[in-house]
C-alpha cells in the first residue's frame, strides 16, 4: 500500500477526520470477520489510501475460506488521496489475481453521508440502493452541527446523531444485507454518552454485536481529541436479536501483544432495563467484579434524596461579573483547579481562572447558597488516576452565603441546598474508590464525567454512606486507605 500524501496538513486531515489506520490494526480488524459468502460485496467508506480494503483481501487470500470474489466500493472525499487508493486497489486486484480471487472495484469520490442519504432517500433518480455483505471501516470524527448540511442529510433518512462517525456507522447498518459483517474502529465515547441515545438505539435495533476489543493503554489510542478517546474495534452482524454471549476481547495495543478474551452475556453488556442502553464493556477481572459490587448495592441518588448537577456558572456568559481576586461584593467562584486532594483550596490567586464573582440580581440565579457539597470534575486529565474525581465543598473556610459553581464541575446536593456532612464525607469516599473507578472505565472510554452517569451508578444506602462519613477524620487519604474502608463497609453489608 502506498503511503498516504504528505502534503496533507495536520489542519486539513483533522477537518476530514483522516487518521490512518496501521497495518497491524488493520490485518487485526481484518481477522475479526466471520464466515463470508464466496462473493463478498464489500463497502470500505472514508477509504483513506485504502489500508482496511488491503487487509480485508490479505485475509481473504491467506485464508482460504471459500471466498472467490470480492467486489469493493470505496467512498473517499479527499481528491489528494484518490491515486493511492487507485495504486492499493490494483495492488489488491494483483494479489486476488494471485490467489485466484476475481478483485473488482469501484471508487465513489463522493461525501458518503450526502451520497447514501439520497439513494436511502430515493432522491438520486434511477439508482437503487447499495447492499452490501460486509463492511470495514475507520470513520471520520468530527462533531455535526444541528444546522449542517451531514445532519440535515443523515435526518432525511431517520438517523439523529451529532458526530460523523456515529453518522458513518448508521448508514452502513443500513446498507448491509441480513447476516452482511461490520468490522469498524470508532472512538467510545458512543457507549455511554448521553446524546449518543438516539444512535445505540438504532445502532442495537439493526446490528447484532458479537465481539468488542478494546485497548488497555490509553497510547494505543489512534486518534486523539480533546477528550482523549479512547477508540474501540467492534464486529456486528446485521439483525434483530442480540446474542446471548458477547466476546470481549482486550490487549494494550502494541504489536505482537497477548489478546485477552472474556465472555460475557450480553444483559451485562447492555442491561435489559437500561432506558440510556448504556453499552458496558467488561474488560478485565477487576471490572467484572466491581460490577458485581456495584451490582449488589440497592440505592440510587434519587433514593438518597440527592441530585448531581453540572456547575450553573458559565463563565463565558457573566464575563464581566467575574473577579481575579475575591472583593467587596463578590462571593467565592469554585474551578476544577481549586480541587486540592479532598478539599477545596480558595482562593487560588496564582490561578489563571478567576476565585470570585460579583453576587447581584444577575448571578444570583447561577449560584447556590452555601454548605456542604460534594464536587466531581467533569474532565479529568488523562495523568490522573482515576477517571471520577470527586473532592468536598465544606464552607468553614469562606464566609459567604453564596457560592458559584463553575460549569466544568458537577456538584451533589439536596434541592439546591448542601448535603448532610457524613452522607457527603461517605459520598466521597465512595465516588473516589476504586471500585466505582472500575466500574466507570467499563461503560465510559473517555476522560469526561456527565451528570446522567452519576445519576445512573447505584449507591450504598444512606446509613451505609454515612457510617463511612463518620470514620474518616479526614480527607488526605491515599488511595488504598480509602479502598480500604468503602471495602469494609460494602462487604459488611452482604
Ligand atoms: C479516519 S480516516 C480512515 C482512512 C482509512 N480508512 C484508514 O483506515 O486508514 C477517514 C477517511 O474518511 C474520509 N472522509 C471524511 N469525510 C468523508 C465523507 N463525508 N465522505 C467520504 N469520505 C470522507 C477522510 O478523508 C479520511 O480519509
Amino acid at each position: 500500500m502506498k503511503v498516504a500524501a504528505t502534503t496533507n496538513t495536520r489542519e486539513r486531515q483533522e477537518e476530514l477526520g483522516q487518521f490512518l489506520t496501521s497495518s497491524p490494526v488493520a490485518n487485526f480488524m481484518a481477522s475479526m470477520f466471520g464466515p463470508l459468502p464466496r462473493t463478498v460485496r464489500l463497502l470500505d467508506a472514508g477509504a483513506g489510501a485504502g489500508s482496511l480494503t488491503t487487509a480485508f483481501v490479505s485475509r481473504c487470500c491467506e485464508k482460504g475460506d471459500g471466498v472467490r470474489a470480492i467486489e469493493a466500493t470505496l467512498y473517499e472525499f479527499d481528491d489528494t488521496i484518490l491515486d493511492d487508493l487507485a495504486a492499493t486497489m490494483i495492488e489488491c486486484e494483483h494479489r486476488c489475481t494471485d490467489a485466484g480471487i476475481r478483485f473488482t472495484f469501484t471508487i465513489h469520490s463522493a461525501d458518503f453521508i450526502q451520497d447514501i442519504s439520497s439513494r436511502l432517500a430515493g432522491d438520486l433518480f434511477g439508482t437503487l440502493p447499495l447492499a452490501f455483505d460486509a463492511a470495514i471501516t475507520n470513520p471520520p470524527y468530527r462533531k455535526i452541527s444541528t444546522d449542517s448540511g451531514e445532519r440535515r442529510a443523515l435526518r432525511s433518512v431517520g438517523v439523529e446523531t451529532s458526530n460523523l462517525y456515529t453518522g458513518f456507522v448508521a448508514l452502513i447498518q443500513r446498507l448491509l444485507v441480513p447476516g452482511g459483517q461490520l468490522v469498524a474502529i470508532t472512538p467510545r465515547s458512543f457507549c455511554n454518552g448521553p446524546y449518543f441515545r438516539p444512535f445505540r438505539e438504532d445502532f442495537l435495533s439493526q446490528l447484532e454485536l458479537r465481539r468488542v476489543h478494546v485497548f488497555d493503554s490509553r497510547k494505543a489510542a489512534f486518534r486523539e481529541d480533546s477528550v482523549m478517546q479512547e477508540n474501540i474495534i467492534f464486529h456486528g452482524v446485521k439483525g434483530r436479536h442480540q446474542p446471548r454471549e458477547m466476546i470481549v476481547s482486550c490487549s494494550s495495543g502494541e504489536q505482537g501483544d497477548k489478546i485477552t478474551k472474556i465472555v460475557s452475556p450480553f444483559d451485562e453488556i447492555v442491561h435489559p432495563h437500561d432506558a440510556q442502553k448504556f453499552i458496558h464493556i467488561p474488560s478485565s477481572n477487576g471490572h467484572a467484579s466491581a460490577k458485581k459490587t456495584m451490582d449488589d448495592l440497592s440505592a440510587s441518588l434519587a433514593s438518597l434524596g440527592v441530585t448531581v448537577s453540572t456547575g450553573r456558572v458559565v463563565d463565558f456568559r457573566l464575563k464581566d461579573a467575574l473577579r481575579k481576586e475575591p472583593e467587596r461584593g463578590t462571593v467565592p467562584l469554585i474551578y476544577p483547579c481549586h480541587f486540592n486532594g479532598g478539599t477545596v483550596q480558595w482562593p487560588k490567586p496564582e490561578a489563571r481562572k478567576p476565585n470570585a464573582i460579583l453576587d447581584n440580581a444577575e448571578t444570583r440565579p447561577w449560584l447556590v447558597p452555601s454548605g456542604i457539597y460534594l464536587l466531581t470534575k467533569r474532565f479529568t486529565s488523562k495523568e490522573e488516576r482515576r477517571r471520577l474525581v470527586a473532592c468536598l465543598f465544606d464552607p468553614y473556610l469562606m464566609n459567604a452565603e453564596w457560592i458559584g459553581f463553575e460549569n466544568h464541575l458537577n456538584y451533589f446536593h439536596v434541592n439546591g441546598r448542601g448535603l448532610e456532612r457524613h452522607l457527603a464525607i461517605g459520598l466521597y469516599a465512595f465516588l473516589n474508590s476504586t471500585v466505582v473507578d472500575q466500574y466507570f472505565r467499563r461503560f465510559s472510554g473517555h476522560t469526561q464525567v456527565n451528570a446522567t452517569d452519576l445519576r445512573t451508578l447505584t449507591y450504598p444506602d444512606r446509613d451505609t454512606l454515612q457510617a463511612m462519613g463518620r470514620e474518616i477524620t479526614t480527607l488526605n487519604l491515599t488511595q488504598d486507605e480509602i479502598d480500604r474502608l468503602v471495602t469494609k463497609y460494602l462487604n459488611a453489608r452482604q
